[in-house]
């Protein structure tokens, strides 16, 4: 799994590298003038935070792989843990036109906790949370409640859904749709969860936008 996983991480950080070095070279050599050089700035500036972003990405799934202590357990209010959310994606959301609405069912505020790291769990949640501000067409709902004793948060999008293709491999890394980015969100979410002690799932809704269930054994607050 380790081979596979640097066969892949080279293969995708080779594919910017090497449109980062054609178009500075092309640029110093006077291949690319004017319009064309500006345009070709532009794509090392974009080329190189995209590199940025996959190193970052790799770099906390290694960690998550070999450090045993990588999450120190506390007692996170789901609630809080929400408004978080909430307030870190909203930017993105104001910038597509996409409403977000948080339903927490009915519960005593202290029903709803968990044990768990909460600042790698808001990176779980905000890796699903971009992936369903990329997705929507004009809604996210965050649902939080009690089922069968244990804590579910879902994330529900109205947009296309998981292609069928993808859904048995999607927390694998490196899976990514014609429309994806790395492939490593929703596998760094997946280990942050299990890391946890939770369980995460992907599926598709009837009405068929994308659902993401995160569920956890409960924790007194
Ligand atoms: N809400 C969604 N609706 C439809 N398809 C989705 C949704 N979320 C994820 N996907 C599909 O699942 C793939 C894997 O998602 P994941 O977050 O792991 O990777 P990514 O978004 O492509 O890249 P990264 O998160 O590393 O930037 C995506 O490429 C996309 O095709
Ligand atoms: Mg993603």
């Amino acid at each position: 799994m380790q081979k596979q996983f640097f066969q892949n991480a080279s293969h995708e950080l080779k594919t910017p590298l090497m449109s980062i070095a054609g178009y500075a070279e092309g640029i110093r050599d006077g291949v690319f003038e004017g319009e064309g050089a500006r345009m070709g700035l532009d794509i090392i500036v974009n080329e190189s935070g995209r590199m940025t972003k996959l190193v970052t990405e790799m770099t906390l799934l290694a960690k998550l792989d070999s450090e045993a202590d990588v999450v120190q357990p506390i007692v996170v209010r789901i609630g809080e843990l929400l408004t978080g959310a909430a307030e870190r994606i909203n930017p993105l959301l104001a910038q597509r036109g996409l409403s977000l609405d948080i339903v927490c069912a009915d519960h005593a505020e202290d029903e709803l906790a968990i044990m768990a790291n909460k600042d790698k769990l808001l990176q779980a949640l905000l890796n699903v949370l971009s992936n369903a501000a990329r997705h929507a067409a004009r809604r996210i709902v965050i649902e939080a409640g009690m089922v069968d004793g244990r804590v579910v948060i879902r994330v529900l999008d109205d947009g296309k859904g998981f292609p069928d293709a993808l859904l048995p491999h999607l927390f694998h890394r490196f899976v990514k749709g014609k429309d994806g980015e790395n492939g490593l969100g929703l596998a760094i979410s997946r280990a942050i969860v299990e890391r946890c002690g939770g369980l995460i799932r992907a599926d598709n809704q009837a009405s068929g936008g994308a659902v993401i269930s995160l569920s956890f054994p409960q924790s007194a607050a």
